[in-house]
């Protein structure tokens, strides 16, 4: 059967290291207080000349280099954002350019931080139906450039980053890798607890991140417990089944919450939100990276993506490495 197979991964993170001692010295809060409730001890922070669209080019050469392909071999890119370079062209196109490739379809998908899993599923759809054969999907974010650095109940729990997966066509057998499943939800209704208050076509102005942390914790543990109970019964599994869950990282508290509702071990979720906070789309094909590189992830393995972010949005992939 046509699957889309993870075949490379790769991330980028900017240069500066930030932290919470460093916040510390100019918002009203400390490193107890963001390690307690958040599990944040690091993030990094865009320099002038570091955009969503460098790291995302980044993120994608390492796994285009992971994954033994050429820029040339890539017909789809999909990249999934909520901080692009520009309004417009998409952020994709810019780095269809930064990478060289002459023709290729290139676009932007925003579900803020559920982007990755969104662009996914668009990705594993298009080469199922054999519309492509080779994408490179993409989560990147300078969220430093929306937050208001002022308001420490939001500034202090995003950081910038890139990840980025090479996603291939390929014959497999049943039991053979690939994305077995995938699911996505959103609900409107939620705008007011997790939003930006600017855009092109409301302020004219690029806007700050506002949310309502504690409604939106709540919200979290239950659509991504639901989600990715949803994904595995699609894809004909049970969470013992699971070795690995890959979380969108934006608190260490969201991510042992679900692990308990679904009865899943703490050990068997790659948490790096120490190191990176919440980088948005970029979290989820961040840590993903990590636990490839350092061996945690094997050939075989079911590994369950999953995340949730402003809209609200949500959703889950189950996939064989
Ligand atoms: N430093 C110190 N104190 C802070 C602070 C900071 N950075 N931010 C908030 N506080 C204070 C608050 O002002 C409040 O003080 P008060 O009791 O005197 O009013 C107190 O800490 C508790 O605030 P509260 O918002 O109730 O804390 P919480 O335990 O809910 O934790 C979050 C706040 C944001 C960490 C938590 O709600 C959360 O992670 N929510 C989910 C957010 C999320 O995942 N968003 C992204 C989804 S994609």
């Amino acid at each position: 059967m046509r699957r889309a197979v993870i075949s490379g991964t790769g991330s980028a993170l900017p240069m500066r290291r930030v932290s919470n001692a460093e916040l510390a010295e100019t918002v009203d809060t400390s490193d107890e207080w963001i390690v307690e409730r958040t599990g944040i001890r690091f993030r990094y922070i865009a320099g002038p000349d570091e955009t969503t669209g460098t790291l995302a080019a980044d993120a994608a050469r390492a796994a285009l280099t992971a994954a033994g392909k050429a820029a040339d071999d890539v017909d789809l890119i999909v990249l999934a954002t909520a901080t692009p370079d520009q309004t417009f062209p998409a952020t994709a196109t810019k780095v269809q350019a930064m990478l060289g490739i002459d023709d290729c379809v290139a676009f932007d998908v925003g579900a803020v931080c559920s982007g990755f899993l969104y662009a996914i599923q668009v990705a594993d759809s298009l080469i199922k139906t054999g519309a492509a054969n080779c994408a490179l999907v993409i989560g990147a974010e300078t969220f430093s450039r929306i937050l208001d650095w002022e308001d420490r109940t939001t500034c202090v729990l995003f950081g910038d980053g890139a990840g980025a997966v090479v996603l291939e066509a390929r014959d497999v057998a049943e039991d053979g890798p690939g994305i077995l499943a995938s699911r996505l939800h959103a609900d409107g209704r939620h705008n007011e607890l997790l939003y930006v208050d600017g855009g092109p076509s409301t302020t004219g102005t690029v806007g700050k991140v506002r949310m309502k942390g504690r409604e939106v914790f709540r919200h979290a543990v239950t659509n991504l417990a639901s989600v990715m109970d949803e994904s595995l019964v699609a894809a004909g599994l049970v969470p013992g089944d699971v070795d690995w869950v890959v979380p969108h990282q934006a608190n260490a508290r969201i991510l042992d919450a679900t692990a308990r509702k679904l009865g899943l071990a703490a050990e068997k979720v790659v948490v790096t939100v120490d190191q990176h906070a919440n980088t948005s789309a970029a979290s989820v094909p961040l840590a993903l990276d990590t636990a490839m590189r350092d061996g945690r992830i094997k050939p075989g393995q079911i590994v369950v993506l999953e995340a949730m972010g402003g809209g609200f949005t949500w959703g889950a992939a189950v996939v064989r490495i």
